[in-house]
Parts: C-alpha cells; structure tokens; sequence
C-alpha cells in the first residue's frame, strides 16, 4: 500500500476517464452554446453563508455535507467549498449587476462540487457538474426547454433510456398550507419518525419526503403530495410547462413525490434518471425553478430556472451499458530515428511539424529503431517518420503503419504530405 493516497471520496482520473470526461465537458459546452446558454465560472469557494441561506440550512447538503474551510484569524469570514453551483451564479448575478442585462440572463458552469457524503459508487465527495441557469425568465417555456436540454445531452452521450421524472413543488402561496397538512400527517407516525426527522420536522418538514432513511421511505409513499396542493397559479403554471414539453415531443413521468433536496425550489421541479435505476436515489441530474432565489441572497425578485447533471455518473452508467471509452487524440506521427542518439534531430523535426499545427510525438528516449516503432503503433499513430542517413540530403522516411507502406519524402514536403494524409482519413 502506498504511504499517499487519494483522499476517501476522491478520484484520479486517469487519462483514459479524462479522455471520457473530456468528450462529455465538450458536448455539455457544446449544447450550451447552441442553445444560447454563456459560459460562466464562479470561485470553488464562497462565504459560507451563500449556501446556508441559498441551498437551505437545514438541508444535508447543508448540515452534513458541507466541506467548511477551516476559518483563519486574520479574516472574519467563513468559507466552504462549493457543494454546487446555483447558489454561486446568482450571488455573481447579484454582486455584478446582472439584473440590469437583457433578460433572462443563461449562463452555464462545467466544474468540480464537494460534498462530504459517504462515499460509494456515483457518490463523490468531489464531482464534476454542468450546470445550466436561465436568471430572469417566469417560465413556462423555458422551463420546458431546460428540461429538453438536458435530455439532449443523455441523446448526444449515447446514453439510452434516461426519463425525466417530474413534478411541481408550489410556491408561498401553497405551500403554508401543505406543509401543516404534512406536517399532521408526520405527526400522526411521530413514533416511527428517526430522532434526526423527529428534530426536522419543526424546521423543515418538507426535508422528510427526501430522506434516505428505510422507515422514512415506506412512510412517504402514504404521505400527502404537494402536486395535490397545488393553488390555481402553480397548477396553470405546471400544466403550460406540461404543455410545452409535449410540443417539441419530450415525454416525462409524473411523479407527485418528488420534492429535490435544496430548498430554494419553487414551481417545476424534475430529476433525470436511467430506467430501473429510479430506487438507487441515484438522480443522473436534476433542476428546478427557485423564484425566490435572488431576493434571498439579497437581490431585486427575479424568477430563475437551472438544472445540473452529474459528469460522474453518467460516466459510470456509460461503463455499465458497455459504451466504449471515446478514443483519445493518437497523435498523426511519431518522429523515429535509426541512431538511438540522435534525440536532437527528432526533437527537432517533431517541433517543425508542430509548429505547422500537426499532432507529432517524437520518440526521445534512445532505444533502437525496432522499440521506437512498436511505441509508436502502441500510440495508434497513423504514421511513423524514419529519420536515417538520407537526413543530410533532406529526405525521410514515411511510414504508413495502417497501411504497411514505406517511402522517401523530402523533409520539406513532409507537412503538406501530413495534412493532406490526415484531411483524407478524416473525411474518408
Ligand atoms: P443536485 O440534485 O443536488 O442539484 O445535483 C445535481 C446532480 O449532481 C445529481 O443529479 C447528481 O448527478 C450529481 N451529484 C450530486 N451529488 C453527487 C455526488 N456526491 N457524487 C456524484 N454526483 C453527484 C443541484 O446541484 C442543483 N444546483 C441543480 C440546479 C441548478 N437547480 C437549479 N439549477
């Protein structure tokens, strides 16, 4: 056993998942872009304050989960790395003004979150998010957008048989009530509550219908739904989202009991999962409407609606599903030479044929001719050029290790001869 390891929780991606995270960042930036969505990043940590009051404080993110930077004498503050990202994006909102942009403001974010969760598989206590954010838009259409966007990505990942799971969760003007009918209905089986629910339910009761404690998922399956609770607004408000989502043809399940785990949810609410993964409590992402979001941290009112998946795990259910890993750029050449030695020559050409834009490796340990081709073909390069005597009348030689062909080019075409080689494979 090594005497360092990765902190529990924590993985090495090496470059064989880098190259699959890679392939997911780009389509994620990919479709943000299409779709309108500006890229963004705020700092991994914050004020500590920022997710207390945004993302809940007594929700688990919050209480349980939170990595609390270790405060230091000569400033006041408290910090926390970042547990996800929409509580950040909408102080930036805040803090720099954006209310006063055209509206809605849609920006994105692709970036590490940290939860001190109990780590197992798709569980992280660093993981990596898109995050997409519409600030300023009531809905219902972009509501029906987001949640179609992000069905996008699963289709553009060529991950099969993702169902968004949906719901809506009310607002102030319902859900007072709701929550004193649920909160009969806990009180009703308080003999069968854990003491931790016990405890939350005067804080936060609508922190009970997400717990992942046995006896309290067998109890919400009876509990009271806020989709029953709906008052004339949120219900007008569900059914135009509903709407929207069946004209561009974006099937969703109706699932009355979901509730999301942050507390800044209002309205449209919904999570992504892989079918027949729905008991693990694995979402593959989630989003929702938090139109009171902005005026909490200290903001004018302004309705907002965003969504984040997890890169992590849809890797995992990629590996499940067997979906091969993207292949990583091989490079098109490798620059080998029949003198071991000579290292400069190699380097030398290989840093031409770069500087022409080209993906060259040169081979710059000094083994024999036989070791530097193997290492070559092990690369998948596409071509190997042969650096021999001939160099002082400025000719190579010019593999072609798919095809098993060999011939003399001057050095001087050399580049031409590569790009229109690896045009022709692109295309062909
Ligand atoms: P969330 O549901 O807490 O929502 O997280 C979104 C996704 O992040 C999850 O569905 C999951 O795929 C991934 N995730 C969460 N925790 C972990 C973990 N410990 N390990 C691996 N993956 C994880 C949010 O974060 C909201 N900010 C989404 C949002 C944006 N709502 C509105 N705008």
């Amino acid at each position: 056993m090594p005497a360092f390891q990765a902190p529990r929780g924590t993985r090495d991606l090496l470059p064989d998942d880098h190259a699959q995270f890679a392939r997911l960042e780009r389509l994620a930036a990919d479709l943000s872009t299409r779709y309108g969505y500006r890229g963004m990043e705020t700092p991994q940590f914050e004020q500590t304050e920022v997710f207390e009051r945004g993302v809940g404080g007594s929700t688990d993110i919050i209480e349980k989960e939170l990595f609390r930077l270790q405060q230091r004498s000569e400033d006041g503050e408290a910090w926390a790395l970042r547990p996800e990202a929409t509580a950040g994006i909408v102080r930036a909102y805040i803090q720099h003004g954006m209310q006063t942009w055209p509206q809605p403001v849609r920006v994105s974010l692709i970036g590490p979150m940290f939860r001190y969760d109990r780590p197992q598989a798709g569980r992280y206590r660093q993981f990596r998010q898109w995050d997409v954010e519409a600030i300023g838009d009531p809905g219902p259409a972009v509501d029906a957008e987001l949640i179609e966007l992000g069905l996008a990505f699963y289709r553009g990942a060529e991950l099969a048989d993702v169902q968004v799971h949906l719901n809506s969760i009310g607002d102030q003007a319902c859900r007072p009530a709701y929550l004193d009918t649920l909160m009969a209905f806990y009180r009703r089986h308080d003999g069968e509550l854990p003491a931790e629910e016990r405890r939350r339910l005067t804080t936060n009761p609508m922190r009970l219908l997400d717990s992942r404690a046995a006896v309290m998922v067998a109890l919400n399956a009876g509990a009271p739904r806020i989709a029953d609770h709906l008052c004339d607004a949120c219900a007008a408000h569900f059914a135009a989202v509903r709407a929207h989502l069946d004209v561009i043809g974006v099937p969703y399940r109706l699932e009355p009991g979901l509730v999301r785990g942050l507390d800044y949810y209002t309205r449209t609410a919904w999570e992504f999962y892989r079918r027949g993964t729905e008991g693990q409590q694995q979402a593959l992402g989630g989003g929702g409407r938090y139109d009171g979001l902005v005026r909490l941290l200290g903001g004018r009112p302004t309705p907002g609606i965003g969504f984040a998946l997890g890169i992590d795990r849809v890797v995992l259910a990629l590996e499940e599903g067997g979906v091969p890993v993207a292949a990583d750029s091989s490079p098109l050449a490798v620059v080998v030479g029949a003198d071991p030695g000579a290292t400069a020559d190699r380097l030398r050409l290989a840093t031409e044929l770069r500087a022409e834009g080209l993906a060259v490796r040169a081979e710059l340990a000094g083994r024999k001719l036989g070791r530097q081709l193997e290492g070559a073909g092990r690369d998948g390069a596409h071509f190997a050029v042969i650096i021999g005597d001939e160099l002082a009348e400025g000719h190579v030689q010019l593999r072609d290790l798919q095809a098993g062909t060999q011939r003399s080019i001057a050095v001087a075409d050399l580049a031409k001869e590569l790009r229109r080689a690896e045009a022709s494979h692109r295309h062909g």
